[in-house]
């Protein structure tokens, strides 16, 4: 970092589960306040250092920094049980979470029916179903777009609490029985239940629009973190195999109300490969021993749901959109070790669509699926690069790979990452 307090957005580039959160972690020694802009509990967030090992969902990765603070924006969904949870379970393990946990009054609360929606739907898709992860975050998001949403400062007022907890109730209720036969929910239980969470709640929640903006202007230092990924953002991923949030950079000046000139850089983390957990399209899916083998040495198993993770070769067509995007400055290659046994490897290099050549991702082409994948090999490096934090110690094979990834996408590759701890880091 130059003595220049710059701020910084960290944001997948893929599908998720890039490693976002050891990345955060990583760098925000050099930052006040990390952020988060959009997403609930859909996200899991994997932090590693020492024999330490922890899984964040709402709480930013800054939180194991005592200094830092730590906003959950307007643009989130947030499950108040799960978040007291979290603290409580981070807390047991000797986390500090006092004045430096705030949440943003402007950010939307999920309540049990719309998990209870999220689940009949899913259930009630079959085969055609988007694999959520249950958590209701998408029927939070609608209640918030239809305008009846229950934002964080609504907890705090006892009267429209109530009234907003019938309203919904008296409309999600007949759905839950009607269309889906499922149980409904007693709207005075669910009041008694959120006032209790709101009294816990209370001293964290805040103007989270004018808390960061104070502290832009007193030159605080920012990380922005991002939770899921390019290609799963409501408006530019695999839609509707997607969240329903933005994700990409646009998200944090919605989700944060921060303006854009407030936004300096932006890193895209990227595994050295590719996964995606739930259904929609994924062309480099290897679903043969390749397949299982970065499964089982990448440990592809979901932070959230525990569900087993796809996996395929890179995929460069998607960093480039994902650089296109958001604006990418720089790329945090990740889990470069999981390719460490291979002899050879394939990387997506483009796309064919009807004799046409793609180099960023087809989306229409692939959700009709008339397009052809081309790749190129490479030769594998075939030793152990776990933990090696200099880039002149990689095997040239290794450093061959990544220069490709460079010179293909654009964007340096300034962070490598040789392993899931904090210290298992190269950074050029
Ligand atoms: P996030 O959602 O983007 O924060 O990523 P997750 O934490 O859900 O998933 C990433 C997984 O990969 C976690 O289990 C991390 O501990 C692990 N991980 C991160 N970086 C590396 C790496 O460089 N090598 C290996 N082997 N594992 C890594
Ligand atoms: P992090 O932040 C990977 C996926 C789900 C599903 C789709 C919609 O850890 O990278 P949702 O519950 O959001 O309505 O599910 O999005 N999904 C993720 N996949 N990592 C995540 O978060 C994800 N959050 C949601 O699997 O396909
Ligand atoms: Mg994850």
């Amino acid at each position: 970092m130059s003595d220049v307090k710059k701020n910084l957005a960290v944001i997948g580039a893929q599908w998720g589960d890039e490693g976002k959160g050891k990345i955060v972690d990583l760098l925000c020694e050099d930052f006040d306040v990390v952020a988060r802009y959009q997403g609930g509990h859909n996200a899991g967030h994997t932090v590693k250092f020492g024999d330490k090992h922890y899984t964040l969902k709402l709480i930013p990765s800054g939180i194991f920094h005592r200094d830092k603070l730590c906003i959950l924006g307007n643009g989130m969904v947030i499950d108040p049980q799960a978040l007291l949870e979290e603290i409580a379970t981070l807390q047991s393990v000797g986390v500090v979470i006092e004045e430096n946990l705030k949440i943003s009054d402007s950010a939307h609360v999920i309540l049990p029916y719309h998990k209870a929606l999220d689940l009949a739907r899913e259930e009630a898709a079959g085969e055609g179903k988007i694999g959520t992860t249950g958590r209701g975050i998408g029927p939070a998001y609608e209640t918030k777009v239809s305008r009846y949403g229950i934002r964080v400062a609504d907890l705090l007022d006892r009267d429209v609490l109530r009234e907003k907890i019938e309203f919904a109730c008296a409309e999600k209720n007949p759905v839950l029985a009607g269309v889906y036969h499922k149980e409904t929910f007693d709207p005075a239980k669910l009041y008694e239940a959120y006032l209790g969470y709101a009294e816990q709640l209370a001293p964290r929640i805040t103007s989270g629009t004018v808390l960061i903006n104070e502290q832009i202007r007193a030159g605080k230092a920012i990380m922005f973190e991002g939770a899921q990924a390019t290609m799963l953002d409501i408006d530019h991923g695999t839609y509707p195999f997607v969240t329903s949030s933005n994700c990409t950079v646009g998200g944090i000046c919605t989700g944060l109300g921060v303006a854009p000139k407030h936004i300096h850089r932006v890193y895209g983390v990227a595994k050295a490969y590719t996964t995606r957990v739930g259904g929609g399209a994924f062309p480099t899916e290897l679903i043969d021993a390749h397949g299982e083998h970065l499964r089982k040495r990448g440990n592809e198993f979901g932070t959230v749901t525990g569900r087993s993770r796809r996996t395929g070769w890179l995929d460069l067509p998607v960093l480039r959109t994902a650089a296109m995007l958001n604006g990418l400055d720089a790329i945090a290659l990740t889990k470069l070790d999981v390719l460490d046994e291979f002899d050879e490897i394939q990387v997506c290099t483009g796309y064919n669509v009807r004799g046409e050549r793609w180099k960023t991702f087809p989306a229409f082409a692939v959700a009709h699926h008339d397009y052809k994948p081309e790749y190129r090999t490479f030769k594998g490096w075939q030793t152990s690069i776990v933990g090696i934090t200099e880039f002149d110690a990689l095997p040239q094979n290794a450093k061959d790979y990544i220069r490709f990834v460079e010179d293909e996408t654009g964007c340096p590759a300034s962070i490598i990452s040789t392993g899931p701890r904090r210290e298992e880091t190269i950074v050029r």
